[in-house]
């Protein structure tokens, strides 16, 4: 078999995870400190003195943990008694009885599990405090973002509205590049996630639809073709009545992103691609602007009471499909959990099985991409089934713009040459795959 290179770590100085856990994850405590602060007032209205003095234990929690981060301490096990504290502590435990011989530490173990474990950690400052445990601290953040991307999801609501209204006529070929098309805007969607800037601002302002040719030459890896392949066949063969197309689509960031997935999920309805979509969220506030099931539902009825028919429209839609059952939401704690997607079948066997079922999985955004290839060093030039490692549920495919410091399956000498031409090449956002696994065929 092929050599597991080591995960990615804080331990290799100068390297992003370095410099993430450096100055990056200290700067997202130090927001999140800051919003419960300006909170105060709303907390004492709402609980009394007694809010008062659970916010401030809440946050000195969180102070600790900063602590704890930048003075390089032992990780230590969560107390919160949540239904996934006890996996946690056994994952420490594993980690202890490995081969290295210092205790983990955020600046010697895994960056996956580190950050994982650090939005962890502030759910825990959260949850000894009732009645802080539903506090959202990004949810500020997020609903912002969500507000002033609104001209970008007027444009992109308003596109899909007409072209909907058309799709009952198209040939497979208009479809094929209406597919194409939504799915690109998916992918970009994905440049606004609030973690990699620190929390701040980070939107879409401009009309997604105008910029989409000129990105091309930035997709490294473009598997597009082999997903449609997928779709369209499935479609072709369909049998009976009784054959059911379900995709599945895990979600990365609200906002603009979320809006961008959705469109894709309704136009996989509307054009008789699929017959059921299935969405994966967060259980817990999760790399600032995740999706959890509280985001997912603010979004549907944001968009039906905003002040603009298309949008309105869509959100109307929107909630029908989730009443009629063509779109179900899931949230299972395997996806905060800090596992690599490969210890699913072991860890998570039910999830596992239940996107078995699914005929095509889409993965959004960096986070899913780096457990997907489990966060290791591995050369550009690996295969994405093999770093992988057998993590095979149902054909997938990964939307994801560069933000961490790990590809696959790019061509001999790509890589180099991108570093030649732009350090920053995987991690500013700037370049994007649609990178496609069929291995579960093999
Ligand atoms: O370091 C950049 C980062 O914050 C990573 O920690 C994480 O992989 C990513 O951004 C989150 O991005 P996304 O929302 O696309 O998963
Ligand atoms: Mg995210």
């Amino acid at each position: 078999g092929v050599e597991v290179p080591d995960s990615l770590s804080a331990k290799y100085t100068g390297s992003f995870a370095y410099f993430t856990v450096k100055d990056r994850l200290p700067q997202i405590l130090t927001k999140a400190v800051d919003t419960v602060h300006r909170n105060m007032e709303t907390f004492f209205e709402k609980y009394g003195q007694e809010g008062v003095e659970a916010e401030k234990r809440a946050i000195s929690l969180m102070s600790k943990l900063r602590n704890e981060l930048q003075t390089d301490k032992p990780v230590l096990p969560l107390t919160d008694g949540l239904p996934d504290a006890d996996q946690w502590n056994e994952y420490l435990e594993h980690l202890q009885a490995g081969p290295d011989t210092e205790e983990p530490s955020w600046f010697k173990s895994p960056w996956l599990y580190m950050e994982c474990y650090m939005y962890r950690r502030i759910q825990e400052s959260l949850q000894l405090n009732p009645p802080m445990c539903d506090f959202d601290v990004f949810n500020e953040a997020k609903t912002q973002s969500f507000f002033t991307s609104q001209q970008a999801i007027i444009a992109i609501c308003t596109y899909f509205l007409e072209m909907k209204n058309k799709i009952k006529c198209f040939k497979d070929t208009q479809l094929k590049a209406e597919f194409l098309l939504l799915a690109q805007v998916a992918l970009w969607g994905n440049r606004c996630d609030l973690s990699i800037s620190g929390g701040r601002e980070n939107s879409q302002k401009l009309n997604p639809l105008t910029s989409l040719e000129s990105l091309k030459p930035s997709i490294l890896v473009d598997d597009s073709e082999f997903v449609w392949e997928v779709l369209i066949n499935r479609k072709k063969n369909k049998t009976s009545e009784t054959t059911c197309t379900r995709i599945d689509i895990v979600l990365d960031n609200s906002g603009f992103e979320l809006v961008t997935d959705l469109i894709l999920a309704d136009f996989l309805l509307a054009s008789g691609l699929a017959d059921v979509i299935h969405f994966h969220g967060k259980s817990i506030p999760w790399f600032v602007s995740d999706t959890t099931k509280k985001d997912f539902d603010w979004t549907l009825k944001q968009m039906q009471a905003a002040n603009h028919m298309q949008m309105s429209r869509c959100g109307v839609m929107w909630e029908k499909n989730m009443n009629q059952g063509v779109w179900i939401y899931h949230d299972h704690l395997f996806w905060t959990l800090p596992h690599e997607f490969c210890d699913m079948p072991l860890v998570a066997h039910d999830l596992y099985a239940e996107l078995q079922k699914s005929n095509l999985i889409f993965f959004k955004g960096d986070l899913n991409y780096r457990k997907l290839t489990g966060d290791r060093k591995w050369s550009y030039t690996v295969s994405f089934d093999t770093a992988l490692r057998g993590f095979q549920p149902a054909p997938l495919c990964s939307l994801r713009t560069l933000k961490a410091d790990i590809q696959v399956g790019l061509k001999p000498g790509q890589g180099e040459q991108l570093a030649a031409s732009d350090a920053e090449w995987m991690i500013s956002g700037r370049f994007a795959i649609i990178q496609f696994s069929n291995s579960y065929q093999t």
